[in-house]
């Protein structure tokens, strides 16, 4: 064999080797992505509910709820009040006990997929969030009737999505 030849057959082994590496890489990622579910296929239905909660959902989230909700909290000029600071440090604390939304969908906190759908549907029917508390100075915080309609849409279809996966 010519010196030529056993180098080119070198190279191919070479990227062989690479392009193995390359693709085990890939897929051991797309697993992580959601190391809750065990694997690929069951977590498709949730990568779905994820997908449309960021295009249309979270939008609304992040201007309206995520000042508690979230680690993205931006505190208004009256945060710098002693007793103003301390309230709303406890309303941020408990609201991402409940319901921590920094990583989108499945939030964070002690539910289950289905929990924060069901809760987030509660809190929309009976108009509970965001807080009035909160309204009253953040006057555009108020869910509007298109929000609403857009948030309950993607409960009932993301219920549909998750229930089918689980028969
Ligand atoms: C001023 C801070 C604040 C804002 C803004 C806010 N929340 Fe809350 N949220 C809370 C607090 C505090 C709690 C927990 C205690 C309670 O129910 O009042 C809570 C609880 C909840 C719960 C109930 C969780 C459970 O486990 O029962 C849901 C759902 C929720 N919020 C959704 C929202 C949504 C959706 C928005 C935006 C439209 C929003 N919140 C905006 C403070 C806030």
């Amino acid at each position: 064999m010519s010196t030529d030849f056993k180098s080119v057959i070198a190279l191919a082994l070479f990227l062989n080797i690479v392009i193995f590496f390359i693709s085990t890489e890939t897929s051991a990622d797309s697993l992580v992505k959601d190391p809750a579910r065990a694997s690929a296929d069951s977590s498709a239905p949730l990568l779905r509910v994820n997908e449309n909660y960021l295009k249309s959902v979270r939008p609304i989230f992040e201007s309206k709820c995520f000042d508690c909700h979230s680690s993205h909290t931006v505190h208004p000029w009256y945060y710098s009040l002693p007793l103003v600071k301390q309230l709303i440090d406890r309303d941020v604390k408990e609201a991402r006990a409940d319901l921590d939304m920094s990583k989108d969908f499945p939030f964070l906190g002690k539910g289950t997929p289905t929990d924060y759908l069901d809760v987030v549907r509660d809190a929309v029917n009976d108009k509970s969030m965001p807080p009035w508390r909160y309204r009253i100075l953040h006057r555009s915080s108020e869910l509007t009737e298109q929000d609403r309609k857009t948030i309950l849409m993607w409960v009932d279809l993301s219920e549909k999505e998750l229930g089918a996966e689980e028969k």
